[in-house]
């Protein structure tokens, strides 16, 4: 097993592609809105809570809105999210991750999941995972979102284990830098591969059988 005993997983676009009904969902604000969004904005909001994207999808607006205005955006958005994941099913869990979970817990590693998404329950029951993770840290039981380490600290400590010893999985920079400001070493993939910080750069999520 190596120097290292647990994995702390981020989950949209790590575990699932729920990445791009996030992208999906802001794209239908935006557009009702009249403010410019593509995928170049979408990728600046991997990783940061709710109401920090729409502030980030808000810099492109001409028109400034309230409290009120932001909250009712922000829930919007989560309304038309939640009717895409409704339709999510075990089917979108992909094989790959499937067999390469199983494969590191038979491995012996303690496996957590560390999302800034307070969805993160549904998703996984939906997905067929509600009850697979030996520990779930996320949107619900945090007060920083990444960059912060928060989300990751709790999954180690709720998995008993130091940083140290853990290793997390990422596909968003703000991700990357929350993992290395906790003390995690990190894999990452996706839009964040190449993020110099990171320790190792995946092409796909199967290669966390290599890396460990
Ligand atoms: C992260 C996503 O996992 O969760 C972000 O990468 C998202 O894009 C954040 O904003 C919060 O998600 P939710 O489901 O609580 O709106
Ligand atoms: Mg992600």
């Amino acid at each position: 097993m190596g120097a290292y005993k647990g994995i702390v997983f981020d989950l949209d676009g790590v575990i699932c592609s729920t990445d791009h009904y996030h992208y999906l969902a802001w794209k239908k604000l935006a557009d009702r809105l009249g403010i410019p969004f593509d995928e170049q904005v979408n990728n600046r909001l991997r990783g940061v809570s709710r109401m920090a994207s729409l502030e980030i999808i808000l810099e492109k607006s001409e028109k400034a809105y309230t409290d009120e205005e932001k909250e009712a955006f922000a829930q919007e958005k989560n309304d038309t999210y939640r009717e895409l994941l409704k339709e999510m099913s075990p089917k979108d869990l992909t094989d790959e991750v499937r067999d390469t979970l199983n494969e590191l817990r038979a491995r012996g590693y303690l496996l957590a999941i560390g999302s800034s998404s307070k969805n993160t329950p549904f998703i996984l029951e939906r997905i067929g995972l509600g009850d697979y993770f030996d520990a779930v840290s996320d949107g619900n039981n945090i007060t920083h979102s990444k960059p912060d380490p928060e989300v990751f600290l709790k999954g180690a400590e709720r998995i008993g284990l130091d940083p140290s010893v853990c290793v997390v999985v990422e596909d968003a920079h703000a991700g990357v830098e929350g993992a290395v400001r906790g003390g995690f070493a990190c894999a990452a993939m996706g839009d964040a591969k190449d993020d110099p910080r990171a320790t190792w750069h995946m092409d796909s999520f199967s290669d966390l059988k290599k890396i460990l």
